[in-house]
């Protein structure tokens, strides 16, 4: 069972087929950058690309890096503002030519994470969280996902969480592991008072790089453990997303030989062999 899994990120709109079975990809990762400015139009015609380049005929899982909610895009926080309240689903998949499911990023991260990788079996509250361009998160509580989290965009110090502790922030502040971990801190204090999970995953693009600042995060309460999927969680959970648009197999139908009809058998007779008489002494 393979679904074309697509994530659009801030700066590579990445796609792969996935066996949703095993949560993994079966061919090479395809990446093209993120058009600027990244407009819907702009957009879809890469997912149509990413499509096209693995002659992709069945159903495609999307992620997309703002609130989806019944297939309809209403932030654009780190994309183009045209994708404010914009029917986004139905839109990409005229441009891709296939059936074809949206999803939160961060949600296709936990699903996935939920399902193959740090989050599995794990019962309770977990908190799926994505570093990168924004700051995205996934709430699983006993491995079911609550969609659209966007704890990104929670308030520190007057500004938004992501503006100050994203992988992008500390890039662009030029902040040391420790200096970035620090806020990474105070943002778990924070999700940790009003969620109580029992566990922090660290996903993202960051997550590759989770042994130099894995060592300085802390929580109150909660374990915190890196991703496990790394940057394929975002195409795994998209296909995963997706995983009711592949057709139903049919019922093969066998092929209907009519009984020829049994002669019933021809009753034998019973041949009642007369007793020899007894000689009498
Ligand atoms: C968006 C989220 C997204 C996160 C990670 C945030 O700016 O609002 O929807 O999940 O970035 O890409």
């Amino acid at each position: 069972m393979e679904v074309l899994g697509i994530d659009i990120g801030g700066s590579g709109i990445k796609g792969a087929p996935v066996d949703v079975a095993k949560g993994v990809l079966t061919q090479d990762r395809f990446r093209i950058p993120t058009p600027e400015p990244s407009t819907p139009d702009a957009v879809g015609d890469v997912v149509a690309e990413i499509v096209k380049h693995f002659a992709w005929k069945g159903p495609v899982g999307c992620t997309f890096p703002a609130i989806v909610q019944h297939g309809v895009t209403h932030s654009a926080a780190n994309v183009d503002a045209g994708w404010m309240h914009f029917d986004a689903e139905p839109f990409l998949r005229r441009k891709a030519g296939v059936p074809l499911r949206l999803v939160n990023d961060a949600d296709a991260a936990g699903l996935a994470e939920a399902a193959f990788g740090a989050a599995r079996n794990v019962p309770g509250v977990v908190l799926v969280l994505t570093f990168g361009t924004g700051i995205g998160g996934a709430l699983l509580m006993d491995g079911k996902l609550v969609p659209n989290l966007e704890p990104g965009h929670l308030e520190i110090r007057g500004k938004d969480a992501e503006k100050r502790a994203s992988d992008l922030a500390r890039a662009q502040k030029d902040l040391s592991w420790a200096k970035w971990a620090k806020r990474v801190n105070e943002f778990l204090a924070r999700l940790e008072l009003y969620f109580s999970p029992d566990l922090f995953v660290i996903g993202g693009g960051v997550s590759k790089n989770y042994a130099k600042f894995g060592g300085y995060l802390q929580a109150e309460r909660a374990k915190i453990v890196p991703a496990q999927l790394l940057n394929e969680a975002g195409i795994v959970g998209a296909a995963m997303a997706a995983m009711d648009l592949i057709p139903a197999k049919l019922p093969v139908k066998k092929k209907v030989t009519k009984p020829t009809p049994v002669k019933p058998a021809a009753k034998k007779k019973t041949v009642v062999k007369a007793k020899p008489k007894s000689k009498k002494k």
